[in-house]
C-alpha cells in the first residue's frame, strides 16, 4: 500500500509539474495547425529564393550548388575530404571502390577549433585548415601522393561552379575577419600551396547538407534530401533546373542549399518566437540572422533552456525563487546537458546532478519541472524542423506531378545522432495528400539501429508522402 500510496504520490507531482511548466510555456507548443502554417509560409520563402527577381531579398537563399546529379557508379578512386563549420575540424580519407558502387571511409581525424580559428582572422583559418590536411596525411603516410580534395564548408557561399564559392556570411560560432565576400576555395589554395610537401587540388566545395545527401546516395540511389541537425541546421534536396532561375539551363535537376536556418530573418517567423527566442537573439553572434536555426539546432537550445528557467525562478516557480550565479551565466546550460535531462530512465537523477552543479538546490518538484522544460524546447525543435522538412517533401513530390512519393532522406549531425528521444523512421509514413503531419515525420529521429545504410556518420530515414 505504501508503495501504491508513494507512486501515486509521484504520478500526482510529477502531473502538477508538468500543468505548471505547460501554462508557463504554452507559446512553445505548437500545434498540428500551426506546424502546418509553417510548412507553407517554408514553401512560399522557397518560391521567393528560387525566382531571379524576388531572390535578392529572399531570407531562405536556395543556393544553387553545382551538384547536377546524385553519384552515377562513375566515380572511382581515393579523396580527401575537409569538413569545417560543425563543433569541430574533421579531415577523411575516402575510397570510392572500383564499380563506383561504395565509398568507404578509410579514416578521420577530428582537430579542435577553438576560439582564436573560429574568431580570429582568415588568413590564419585557412592556414590552420592546411596544417591540419598535412598532418592528416602525415599520419596516414600519403604525403607522397597527389589526392583530390572536397571542402566541405558549412556556411552560406554563393557558387558559381563547383570549385568556387564567396562566403555571403558567417554563421554558427563563427564570426572570421577577411572572409566575407571571398572565394574560399581560393584562400584555401594559397594556404596549402604553402606546404611544399603536398600536394592537394581542391576539386569541389560543398555544403555539409550536400555532402550527407551525396555519401547517402551511395547506399541508396533514391536519395533527394540532405539534412542537418547539428550545431546549426539546414538541408538541401534535388530542384528541377527548370525552376532555378539563377542558373542557366532547363536540363535536369541540381541540388539546392536552403540554407533555412535564415528561414523567419525577414519577420516571417515574428509571430512564433517568443521573448525567449528574442532575448537568445540579442545576446547572439549575429543578432537578427538564422533566427529558425536559433529555435532548432544544438548551439541554441541550451540557451533558450537557460533562460526559460531564470525567468522561472525569478517569478518563484523554481528553487524558492532563488537564482544561482551559474544560472545567470551565459552558455552555462548546453545541449549536452539537455539531452542528458531528456533521457529516458537516467534522465530525473541527471538533472539533479546537472542543477547541483549549477548551484540550484533543486527539489524533486524543481527536477521534474526542469525535465518537462527541455523536453517542450526539444521538441519544438524537432516539430519546426519536420515542418520545413514536410515543405521540401511535398514540393519534390509535386515536381514529380506525384500524389504520392517514396523517397530518402540522408540525415546527420551531432543533435540527431545524439538526441535520446528519437522516433523509428520506419513510423515516418504519411498519408498522401499534404496531410502530412509535421510532428509525425520528426522528433529528433531516428536509431542508429534502424539505419539502412551503416556510414558512421549518416544515418537514413526513408519517408515516403
Ligand atoms: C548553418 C550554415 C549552413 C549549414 C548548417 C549546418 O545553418 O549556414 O550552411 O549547412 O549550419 O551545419
Amino acid at each position: 500500500f505504501a508503495v501504491h500510496l508513494l507512486a501515486f504520490h509521484f504520478t500526482k507531482l510529477k502531473e502538477d509539474q508538468i500543468t505548471k511548466v505547460d501554462r508557463f510555456l504554452h507559446q512553445l507548443r505548437l500545434s498540428d495547425d500551426v506546424l502546418q502554417d509553417v510548412a507553407a509560409r517554408f514553401q512560399a520563402e522557397m518560391l521567393k529564393g528560387l525566382a531571379r527577381d524576388t531572390n535578392p531579398t529572399a531570407a531562405v537563399k536556395m543556393l544553387p550548388s553545382f551538384v547536377r546529379s546524385l553519384p552515377d557508379g562513375s566515380e572511382k578512386g581515393e579523396f580527401l575530404a575537409v569538413d569545417l563549420g560543425g563543433s569541430q575540424l574533421r579531415a577523411h580519407q575516402v575510397r570510392v571502390s572500383d564499380d563506383g558502387k561504395q565509398s568507404s571511409q578509410l579514416e578521420s581525424k577530428f582537430y579542435p577549433t577553438p576560439k582564436e580559428v573560429t574568431q580570429g582572422n582568415g588568413a590564419e583559418l585557412f592556414d590552420y585548415i592546411a596544417d591540419c590536411l598535412s598532418d592528416f596525411m602525415d599520419t596516414r603516410n600519403l604525403k607522397q601522393k597527389k589526392l583530390p580534395l572536397g571542402f566541405t564548408f558549412s556556411f552560406p557561399c554563393k557558387q558559381t561552379k563547383l570549385d568556387e564559392g564567396v562566403l555571403l556570411e558567417w554563421t554558427k560560432h563563427f564570426r572570421v575577419r577577411g572572409v566575407q565576400g571571398t572565394d574560399v576555395v581560393s584562400s584555401l589554395h594559397r594556404a596549402l600551396q604553402k606546404h611544399q610537401d603536398i600536394d592537394v587540388d581542391v576539386l569541389a566545395l560543398v555544403n555539409d547538407t550536400v555532402g550527407t545527401m551525396m555519401t547517402c546516395g551511395y547506399d541508396d540511389p533514391r536519395c533527394e534530401v540532405g539534412l542537418i541537425i547539428g550545431t546549426g541546421t539546414n538541408a538541401c534536396y534535388m530542384e528541377e533546373m527548370r525552376h532555378i532561375s539563377l542558373v542557366e539551363g532547363d536540363e535536369g535537376r541540381m541540388c539546392i542549399n536552403t540554407e533555412w536556418g535564415a528561414f523567419g530573418d525577414d519577420g516571417a517567423l515574428d509571430d512564433l518566437r517568443t521573448e525567449f527566442d528574442r532575448e537568445l537573439d540579442l545576446g547572439s553572434l549575429n543578432p537578427g540572422k538564422q533566427l529558425f536555426e536559433k529555435m532548432i539546432s544544438s548551439l541554441y537550445l541550451g540557451e533558450l533552456v537557460r533562460l526559460i528557467l531564470l525567468k522561472m525562478t525569478k517569478e518563484g516557480l523554481l528553487f524558492n525563487g532563488k537564482v544561482s550565479a551559474a544560472l545567470l551565466t551565459k552558455g552555462k546550460i548546453e545541449m549536452k546537458h539537455v539531452s542528458a535531462m531528456e533521457k529516458y530512465k537516467e534522465g530525473l537523477s541527471n538533472t539533479r546532478e546537472i542543477l547541483t552543479e549549477l548551484k540550484l538546490f533543486p527539489s524533486e518538484e524543481d527536477c521534474v519541472a526542469v525535465q518537462h522544460v527541455c523536453t517542450i524546447v526539444s521538441f519544438r525543435s524537432a516539430n519546426l524542423c519536420a515542418a520545413a522538412l514536410a515543405a521540401i517533401l511535398t514540393r519534390l513530390r509535386d515536381n514529380k506531378k506525384l500524389l504520392r512519393m517514396r523517397t530518402t532522406v540522408g540525415i546527420d549531425g551531432g543533435l540527431y545522432k545524439t538526441h535520446p528521444r528519437r522516433l523509428h523512421p520506419s513510423t515516418t509514413r504519411v498519408p498522401a495528400g499534404l496531410a502530412l503531419s509535421p510532428r509525425a515525420q520528426l522528433q529528433h529521429p531516428a536509431s542508429p539501429k534502424c539505419l539502412w545504410g551503416e556510414t558512421p556518420h549518416i544515418q537514413i530515414a526513408k519517408v515516403s508522402v
